[in-house]
């Protein structure tokens, strides 16, 4: 079945399509649908934002479509940057990102934090979420160079050691808030 991803985050769609691999879903991307423009993402809670850009999507293509919202919550900042993540720093760069987050924390011994994915999908069986979680806590300084945002900066406690930077695409997403949100995809999909 083909299903529209509402992002144009190559990261997360590289994760995707790796998780989706086999199966017989075919995704179509905002990359591969440039006339479709960005979806709006208005809310102040990842279920809101996620249904919001999958239901914009729906609605302009009548393709089912999912989106994803994602970000990291710092238990020591009250749960912030959250649903902010991605527009944290005025810069809105993964790098200014983490220098802001790491200037934040400068000091603070409480590093736990979470990533939080809400996977929506929006089509002919309505509206649905899942939800999923990582745990971890922010390290002092940046290490690995794979994935992408805040993975440099975030040490899973299921990784022991190694940021999420440092895991291949594989073992990342067999423990990151996407690869568990998308995990329960099927039971979205069914009728
Ligand atoms: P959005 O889900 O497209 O609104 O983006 C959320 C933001 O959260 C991203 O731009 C990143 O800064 C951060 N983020 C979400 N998922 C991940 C991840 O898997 N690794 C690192 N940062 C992430």
């Amino acid at each position: 079945m083909e299903l529209l991803f509402a992002t144009a985050n190559a990261h997360k769609i590289e994760e995707v399509r790796a998780m989706l691999a086999g199966t017989d879903i075919t995704l179509i991307t905002l990359l591969d649908r440039t006339d479709l423009g960005d979806a709006p993402e208005t809310g102040d809670t990842f279920e809101h934002n996620a249904c919001q850009k999958a239901r914009y999507m729906y609605e302009k293509t009548g393709l089912p479509a999912i989106a994803d919202d994602s970000g990291i919550e710092v238990d020591a900042l009250g749960g912030a940057p959250g649903v902010h993540s991605k527009r944290f720093s005025p810069e809105a760069t993964a790098e200014a990102n983490n220098a802001l987050l790491l200037s934040k924390l400068d000091g603070v011994s409480d590093r736990s934090a979470r990533f939080r994915c809400v996977l929506a999908y929006v089509g002919d069986h309505g509206e649905r979420t899942v939800d999923g979680r990582c745990e971890g806590q922010v390290a002092t300084e940046a290490s690995g160079t794979d994935g992408f945002g805040y993975d440099p900066l975030f040490l899973p406690n299921e990784s022991p050691g190694r940021s999420m930077a440092e895991l291949s695409m594989d073992e990342k997403n067999a423990i990151s808030h996407r690869g568990r949100a998308f995990a329960q995809l099927p039971q979205l999909l069914v009728g």
